[in-house]
């Protein structure tokens, strides 16, 4: 069964209805144009899609980096899991302990920072081993609460990780969130990954979502013994795919061992190696996105 199949089966077409049915993408409009309180939507400027055609080749690092480069300009940030199979964040910024208050009537996220906020199915979860079986509908349910009932405030941005490929996640997301303001891509240089990642961007392209550009992660490698460049896997991979694609290519960063130990000990890259060559690497990559989106 397709997602747009599910959609159909539960579309919510009663017009008196004020709930927020998971899959009924209209029903705000609804509740509104008939004069009873809706349920409120995130309020938020921009929300950012970080997307790629497959797992492993950085995204939910990418997201993290970029929620993290956007708070340190002063933007209130959410950052919003959606790997529901995988979800990483809790574990990359050292917060899967961490318990989301239950309010009455919010859910209220995790502050990392003062201007940064984090919400992830995995707060949810009783423990990261257990594996969640979810159907369509029920993740569509889940992303419309993150974006209603989620105490985030008035958000500058909103970063969302999703798993890969071009699931209900992403499908989801792009039907119901406000201000889309794009995707970004994210892929490694192999000629597979690329080939994904395209698939991945005509995706986002046909559901009327720009793609804001494309990353190019593990583009060569710094040497953890001289930290000079090696160039493994080969690089060039992302700019032919932004070209190919017509889209911005918003630069490379290598593989980097200090960026695995950054994720597994749960400390943000870009706060400890601001000055190393990976971390202007990243804030290069930060800041032609962040150029892209606020000009
Ligand atoms: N540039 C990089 N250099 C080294 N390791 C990286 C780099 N980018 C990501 N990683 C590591 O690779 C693994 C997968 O990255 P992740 O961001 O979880 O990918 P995805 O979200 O696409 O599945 C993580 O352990 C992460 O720390
Ligand atoms: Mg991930
Ligand atoms: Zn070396």
């Amino acid at each position: 069964m397709t997602s747009n199949d599910q959609t159909k089966e539960r579309a919510c077409d009663d017009t008196t209805c004020t709930e927020d049915c998971a899959t009924c993408p209209s029903a705000h409009k609804q509740s509104a144009s008939k004069g009873l309180p809706p349920k409120a939507m995130i309020v938020v400027r921009h929300v950012i899609l970080v997307l790629s055609g497959k797992g492993g080749v950085g995204k939910s690092t990418v997201s993290v980096n970029l929620a993290f480069a956007l708070a340190n300009r002063g933007m209130n940030v959410g950052l919003l899991d959606l790997d529901f199979h995988g979800p990483n964040i809790p574990k990359m910024l050292g917060i899967e302990k961490q318990r989301p208050a239950l309010l009455s009537h919010a859910i209220e996220p995790i502050h990392v920072t003062e201007n940064l906020a984090v919400m992830s199915m995995g707060f949810l979860l009783p423990d990261t081993s257990t594996p969640v079986v979810w159907r369509g509908p029920m993740k569509m349910g889940a992303i419309r609460q993150f974006l209603t009932d989620v105490n985030w405030g008035s958000l500058d941005y909103l970063v969302v990780d999703l798993p890969p490929g071009t699931g209900d996640e992403a499908l989801t997301i792009a039907q119901i969130a406000p201000n889309v303001k794009g995707a970004v891509i994210v892929t490694t240089p192999q000629e597979v990954a690329v080939m994904d990642a395209i698939k991945a961007a005509k995706f986002i392209e046909q559901l009327d979502i720009p793609v804001l550009g494309v990353v190019e992660n593990m583009s060569g490698m710094i040497c953890p013994h001289c930290h000079e460049e090696i160039d493994l896997f080969s690089k060039g991979g992302g700019k032919k795919a932004a070209e190919d694609l017509g889209v911005p290519y918003l630069g490379g960063i290598p593989l980097d061992p200090e960026m695995v130990k950054a994720g597994d000990e749960g400390k943000p890259f870009i706060l400890q190696h601001k000055d190393s060559p990976t971390g202007k690497a990243v804030d290069a990559v930060m800041e032609n996105l962040i150029h892209l989106v606020e000009s």
